[in-house]
């Protein structure tokens, strides 16, 4: 029992360290592709709020569950969010990997545009100011 016991601890140890090492790894944030709506003219500010909050809410209420998640921020004017994890195991690589979407297309690839969607390898975002998903 005892020599068994030995044997037991450094494996356990093994093991306790283990998921932290996979906690820390990255999700897959490779490009695979984006789309933009028209470019709206003018562009009201609290529409960007809007985009900004809803993919926000798309973020918190996504979870790697191979289903994704729709947010609505429905007052006037309405806005749609949706994201996906549909390739990430964790709820922290789901979250961190949507953060990312989120910032590449709304500053960077759809900026200024009200309606946008990007598929990264680990996750979808997609805003819209119609209802395309039910929230
Ligand atoms: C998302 O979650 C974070 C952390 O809990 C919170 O601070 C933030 O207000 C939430 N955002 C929205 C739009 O609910």
């Amino acid at each position: 029992m005892a020599s068994f016991l030995t044997l037991l601890f450094p494996l356990l140890a093994i093991i306790t360290v283990g998921p932290k090492t996979v906690a820390k790894a990255a999700p897959d944030v490779t490009y695979i592709s984006a789309l933009c709506g028209p470019k709206t003219d003018p562009n009201p500010p609290e529409l960007s709020d809007r985009v900004f909050q809803v993919t926000a809410l798309a973020i918190n209420f996504t979870s790697p569950d191979g289903f994704g998640s729709c947010s609505a921020v429905d007052t006037e004017p309405v806005v749609y969010g949706f994201g996906w994890c549909p390739n990430v195991v964790s709820q922290q690589d789901c979250t961190t990997c949507l953060q990312f979407a989120q910032n590449w297309v709304l500053n960077t690839l759809c900026k200024d545009v009200y309606g946008g969607q990007i598929t990264l390898a680990g996750c979808f975002l997609r805003y819209e100011t119609y209802k395309f998903c039910d929230a």
